[in-house]
């Protein structure tokens, strides 16, 4: 994986919650940037780059990723004192995934015509979310982004629950993770197609060159585990294990187009009802 160097920040993004930045590098690259030292911590990067690079060798759309070796000097001019003191803590190796120019974020009733989310498409993203435990894809709150006619995948870090306690981490294999408000969802995805096209490729040999690529510094003094080395064998052997086991967690149960328009329908109703009757007409976003 590319390592370049932060030389530039630009401007903090705060429509989610981890507050990554716009950086320029030595490759003449833009990257938005995880940062290590943001309250989500080095884990949240170690799923960005397992699942993101994961996803990208399975054929899915996420923006290319790189290493960014980042000094806060660089950002001294950064005033929001909140952001500072991320930036400060985040010395050292961050992550980094390719900045798409002019791209819109993900809304399903803003979509442009000639982008048509076709049920192979969703079935393999939704089946590739239901592998990695990723429950921050939803209709909420979807980490997609419309670029060049296409979908794009961000935001994996949230992904991996079960590296957050190693200790459940077996009984996390076959487990299902709720589905039903997936971003997707109303796209009729062919889960099935999905399973029988991607699980035969998560081999442990690809989850070992993926995680390979994951820095010690991010993994350092893991307690139960004796070195990095080691603790990458557990990522390795849990998601191969998890690919085989897809039977037990393939997600069912969507909801389709009509109901989550009811759904929506009823949520702005509550919204409405529960203004003052000056503020009524205004809509309901
Ligand atoms: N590669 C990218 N190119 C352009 N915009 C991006 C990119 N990645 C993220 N963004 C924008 O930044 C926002 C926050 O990024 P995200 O990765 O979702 O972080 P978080 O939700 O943890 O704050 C996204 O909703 C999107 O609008
Ligand atoms: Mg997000």
């Amino acid at each position: 994986m590319a390592e370049v160097t932060a030389l530039d920040y630009l401007t903090p993004l705060r429509s989610g919650g981890s507050v990554p930045g716009i950086v320029e590098t030595d490759d003449l690259g833009t990257y938005v940037v995880k940062f290590c030292g943001a309250a989500q911590g080095r884990k949240a990067l170690v799923a960005e780059l397992i699942v993101g690079e994961l996803g990208r060798r399975l054929g899915l759309p996420v923006p290319e990723l790189v290493l960014v070796r980042f000094d806060p000097l660089v950002a001294e001019q950064e005033p929001d004192p909140e952001v500072q003191d991320i930036l400060r803590a985040s010395a050292g190796l961050n992550l980094g995934m390719d900045f798409l120019p002019g791209a819109q974020d993900f809304a399903p009733r803003q979509l442009p015509p000639q982008l048509a989310v076709t049920p192979a498409e969703a079935g393999r993203v939704v089946w590739f979310d239901a592998l990695v435990g990723n429950v921050d894809r939803t209709v909420h709150s979807p980490n997609l982004m419309v670029w060049h006619r296409r979908l794009w995948l961000i935001d994996h870090g949230a992904a991996l629950i079960f590296h957050h306690r190693w200790s459940g981490a077996r009984d996390a294999v076959a487990r299902r993770y709720p589905m039903t408000d997936h971003a997707l969802g109303a796209f009729a995805p062919d889960v099935a197609a999905a399973d029988a096209a991607l699980a035969p490729l998560v081999t442990a040999e690809l989850l070992g060159e993926v995680v390979g690529l994951v820095p010690d510094e991010w993994l350092a003094d893991e307690p139960g585990f004796d070195s990095p080395e080691q603790q990458r064998q557990a990522y390795t052997a849990h998601l191969a294990a998890r690919a085989a086991r897809s039977q037990a967690w393939l997600p069912e149960g969507f909801a389709d187009a009509e109901e989550l328009a009811r759904a929506e329908a009823a949520r702005v109703a509550a919204t409405l009802a529960g203004r003052p009757a000056w503020l009524q007409h205004v809509r309901a976003g």
